[in-house]
This record gives structure tokens, C-alpha cells and sequence, in this order.
């Protein structure tokens, strides 16, 4: 039997792990079957955060590991929220935390922008990396009601909509998750 741990507690994270990796003989687990544990993810990249939180984890049981790290990045405001997406103005919505976004942007002619995820894996062979970019930009309003997170601000311009008003299928064609996945699975199913 082959066991993978995903490096998260995020129950929405592990369906979509285990929907993927399944299908693949793999036995999913999460942290809920660990110990409580601290990872300081003070990596100034996606890559390195993926990889810290990956090797920690890693430590603490024997099968393999993976686990991830992503954000939005805005070139006009030096990359922010960049690796810090999940908590930029913590404790708010993120109806809020676009409206700031957007207000923040307002006059700015430079308006490109990226999702980026990088996922991490830790096996017998050592440490792998994947990594997928969307290049969008940020529009100048929110709209859409799919996804979640900074979906409503990203303008995805291939289909001149923002990523939130993409149906999942489309969303996963294109997004930085959806790249970096089929990467991973590749890895898996040995073709890389
Ligand atoms: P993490 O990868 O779980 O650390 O989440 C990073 C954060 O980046 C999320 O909480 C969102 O704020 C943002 N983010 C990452 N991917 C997406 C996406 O596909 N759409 C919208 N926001 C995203």
C-alpha cells in the first residue's frame, strides 16, 4: 500500500488531494493523525515555504509528504500579499481584503499580476518541487461568485473573465494549482 501524508488540515484540501492521488493506489492522510505541531514557514518564497512545511512533517513520519504553498502576487504593489496571501489584513473577509486591494490599485496603470503554487514532496529519492504560475491582471472591479480568496479581482484575460467567474473546469485548465498538479501527478505516475 502506498501512504502519501499531505501536509495540511485543511479538510478542503485533503478532498482534493485524495480525489487526485486515489484513483492513483494511494492511501491519503492528513496532520489530524499527528501530533499538533508548529512549522515557523519563514521562507521568503512559495518554493521554500512548500519545502519547509514538506521536511517538517517529513520528520515525523515515515511515507511520503507533500505539501503546498500559494498567493497572489501584484507587480504595482511589490508583490503583495505575495507569501503572505493567507494572512494579509488577518481577521478580515476577503470581500474587505479586495475592496482594499482594489482601492490600492486605483490610478495604477501597471495592473499585472499572478497566482502562484508551489508543492512540495518528500520521498525515499529526496525533495521535488512543482510549481505552477496564472498570469492575469487585477481588474479594475470585483466580480463573480466561484472560487474563492482573490478569485473576484482576477482578471484570467484568456477568457476576459475574472477567475471567479470561471466554471471549475476552466479555472483548473489554466490556474497555478491546476499546473502544478498535473505536474505532480506526472511525477507520480512516473512519466517524469
Ligand atoms: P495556502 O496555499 O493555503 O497557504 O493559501 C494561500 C492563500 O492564497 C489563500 O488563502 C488565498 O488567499 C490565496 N490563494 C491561493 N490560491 C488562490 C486561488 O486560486 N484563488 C484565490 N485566492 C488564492
Amino acid at each position: 500500500m502506498k501512504d502519501i501524508m499531505i501536509a495540511t488540515s485543511n479538510k478542503g484540501k485533503v478532498r482534493e488531494y485524495k480525489s487526485l492521488l486515489e484513483p492513483l493506489g494511494y492511501t491519503v492522510h492528513d496532520l489530524s493523525e499527528l501530533d499538533p505541531i508548529e512549522i515557523d514557514e519563514n521562507g521568503s518564497t512559495f518554493q521554500e515555504n512548500a519545502l519547509i512545511k514538506a521536511k517538517s512533517i517529513k520528520d515525523k513520519c515515515n511515507m511520503i509528504v507533500i505539501a503546498d504553498d500559494s498567493g497572489l502576487e501584484i507587480d504595482a504593489l511589490n508583490k503583495e500579499p505575495g507569501i503572505h496571501s493567507a494572512r494579509y489584513l488577518e481577521g478580515h473577509d476577503y470581500s474587505y481584503k479586495n475592496k482594499v486591494l482594489l482601492e490600492r490599485m486605483k490610478g495604477k496603470t501597471d495592473r499585472s499580476a499572478r497566482f502562484v503554487c508551489a508543492i512540495a514532496l518528500c520521498d525515499e529519492t529526496g525533495d521535488h518541487l512543482f510549481t505552477g504560475v496564472m498570469e492575469g491582471k487585477i481588474n479594475d472591479q470585483a466580480a463573480g461568485d466561484n472560487g474563492f480568496g482573490y478569485d473576484p479581482i482576477f482578471l484570467v484575460e484568456q477568457f476576459g473573465k475574472t477567475s471567479a467567474q470561471l466554471t471549475m473546469e476552466q479555472k483548473n485548465s489554466v490556474s497555478h494549482r491546476g499546473i502544478a498538479t498535473r505536474e505532480l501527478l506526472a511525477y507520480l505516475k512516473g512519466e517524469k
